[in-house]
């Protein structure tokens, strides 16, 4: 097992399109798969593609821990998605804010689709298929773009509203406010 370097925005791995795991069960594999879990959670991440750490191959993890907002209590378990395929079950979008590895400090507004069924497997041989919703649906969106070489900055649709996570101190702009509002309302 080993802690990976992860690659940070303009770096050429994060734009690239990943290419599919040909056998999700070698031992390299599952070598990734470990090696994403360790440096994901040394860096305190929710989630983890494996081009962040300079694989251009099509595998993500990520989990999602209760009480991460008051509205929400969906858990997640550790999540390894091999091959991952992503269905939009809603068109309407939802604002939040999101965080990534790979473009630390700051934090933007992203619209994402509110519900989502996505599909994979696990090195294991296991087939997941689950449909999520909210911060389960959004986490899987954004580490299923970093497959497709795109940075949560580029699904903003207003890049007034990307900041650094510390001013968000300052408080919400009444813009993203307004958004968040909007979203919620749905
Ligand atoms: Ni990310």
């Amino acid at each position: 097992m080993a802690i990976l370097k992860i690659a940070r925005m303009g770096h050429p791995v994060l734009r690239v399109k990943a290419r599919d795991v040909e056998d999700p069960s070698s031992p390299r594999a599952l070598q990734l798969v470990e090696d994403l879990v360790e440096t994901m959670i040394d860096a305190d991440g929710t989630g983890l593609a494996a081009p962040q750490v300079h694989v251009p191959l099509r595998v993500v993890i990520f989990q999602v821990t209760a009480g991460r907002d008051e509205d929400e209590e969906v858990e997640v378990p550790l999540t390894v998605l091999v091959n991952p395929v992503i269905e939009e079950l809603e068109t309407d979008k939802t604002y939040d804010w999101e965080a990534c590895l790979s473009v630390p400090g700051l934090t933007g507004l992203v619209p994402r689709s509110s519900k989502i069924r996505y599909r994979g497997v696990t090195p294991d041989g296991t087939k997941i298929e689950r449909t999520a919703e909210g911060f389960h649906a959004r986490v899987v969106q954004h580490e299923c773009d970093h497959l497709d070489g795109v940075l949560f900055p580029q699904r903003m649709d207003d890049l007034s509203l990307l900041m650094f996570r510390e001013e968000l101190r300052n408080g919400i702009p009444d813009a993203a406010r307004r958004l968040m509002e909007c979203s919620d309302a749905e």
